[in-house]
């Protein structure tokens, strides 16, 4: 099938004109932002309602019982009932947070795991899902990390005999190094089998796909809104009903109790439970927008396309010469290349494209075990790529490789 008819299912030229940056000209070449698994860009809808929330809905939520403040409670909670809505969860099952990595970090805190249990991670996380449970072996709790293969996909073998202390099985969606899909509903089934809870890091898939915690059984699910056409500093962890009255607190103050007395304190339950302090309102409100945004479009259109532009971006590079590229053998992958330049560093290769306008991150991409012992490289470049890439791009980029390759590489 050509790309041309694939890209029809979803008008990136149309998209395109909804997000103000993309028209930016940077060094003197029109901007191709392939630094969305960073951070993907902001269509004006959600530009402009923020602006629209501190014109008119802005007061602190759930506290004040004046007018103000009740439609900013309003706007507030329909901003949590979207965002259940689109993972199939019930608003009482979302806390909002400021990003993945703090969803991960409230639930190692929050978690009921003790001296003598097993947290499985694996060797394709970013930081955020290594460093919380690495800190638990202090108070002695033992983690594992699943290999992965030399085609970056997860050693299921390991899933299908988890050790009978494993508590927690916790895994990306989507690596942000190789985009690699992994079988989160295969892995969950395999973690429930063995008596432990799963928590998917979903940073990189929330904005790709639909994402559904009940089909894949996640008992926790962490995302963040700034990838997904939102705003910075909000994000959310899902947290399965089940497992609320087994959690402990995290943060404690304002709003998250019932009452307090010096000598006795109720708490509220999940989600105000784990939300003290005034909230990101507006983020979460930005972040209804996006997913608003999202919704309009279709996520099934969104990784039909995503679909195209990743087969496209693996094709284009695959007959340039001099490139280590780090995906795409076989299983899925999302719209995410990782690459090195032979005989560059990934930032000169990232600094040689800047001068041409293209956006990419380079380096260990918070992913340092997964790039080092696995990848056996110091640092790769990455193309991550959304809704508002084209195919067109795709192919000035892999001239612009070549053209680098052939000057600067090691052919
Ligand atoms: N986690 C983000 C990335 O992969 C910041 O670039």
């Amino acid at each position: 099938m050509s790309m041309e008819r694939r890209g029809k299912l979803l008008d990136a030229a149309q998209i395109r004109k909804d997000f103000p940056i993309l028209s930016k000209k940077v060094n003197g070449h029109p901007l191709v932002y392939f630094d969305s698994a960073a951070t993907s860009q902001k269509p004006r809808q959600v530009i402009d309602g923020i602006r629209y929330f501190y014109e008119n809905l802005n007061a602190n939520p759930l506290r004040s019982i004046h007018k103000l403040a009740e439609e900013a409670t309003i706007a507030y909670n329909a901003a949590r009932d979207k965002v259940a809505k689109f993972i199939n969860a019930d608003p009482d099952e979302i806390v909002f947070v400021r990003n993945t990595t703090e969803a991960i970090n409230l639930a190692s805190y929050a978690l009921p795991l003790k001296k003598g249990d097993r947290v499985v991670s694996s060797y394709l996380e970013h930081h955020s899902n290594i460093l919380p449970w690495l800190r638990l072996k202090d108070i002695g709790v033992t983690v594992d990390f699943v290999d992965v293969d030399d085609e970056y996909e997860l050693d299921m073998e390991h899933y299908r005999s988890l050790p009978n202390d494993t508590r927690l099985v916790t895994v990306s969606h989507e690596s942000n190094v190789s985009g690699t899909v992994n079988d989160v509903r295969e892995i969950a089934a395999l973690a429930h089998e063995a008596g432990a809870m799963v928590l998917i890091d979903a940073a990189q898939s929330a904005p790709h796909m639909k994402i559904d915690v009940k089909d894949i059984g996640a008992d926790l699910l962490a995302f963040s809104g700034h990838k997904m056409l939102g705003p910075f500093g909000i994000g959310v962890l899902y947290v399965n009903k089940t497992l609320h009255e087994h959690m402990k607190p995290f943060l404690t103050g304002g709003e998250m109790i019932e009452s307090v007395r010096l000598n006795d304190v109720k708490y509220q339950k999940i989600p105000r439970f784990y939300e003290a302090g005034t909230q990101d309102v507006e983020g979460a409100y930005g972040l209804g927008l996006a997913i608003d945004y999202l919704n309009r479009i279709g996520m099934g259109n969104v990784e039909a396309y995503d679909k195209a532009l990743t087969e496209h971006l693996f094709d284009s590079v695959r007959s340039v010469k001099g490139l280590d590229v780090y995906g795409g053998k076989s299983g899925k992958y999302g719209p995410i290349l990782s690459f090195n330049v032979k005989g560059l560093h990934s930032h000169d290769v990232a600094y040689f494209l800047d001068k041409k306008g293209f956006a990419l991150r380079s380096g260990f991409h918070c992913a340092q075990p997964f790039i080092e012992d696995k990848l056996k490289a110091n640092g790769t470049a990455r193309a991550s790529l959304y809704i508002y890439n084209t195919l067109a791009e795709i192919d000035r980029f892999a001239a612009e490789i070549k053209n680098i390759a052939r000057k600067y590489g090691r052919i």
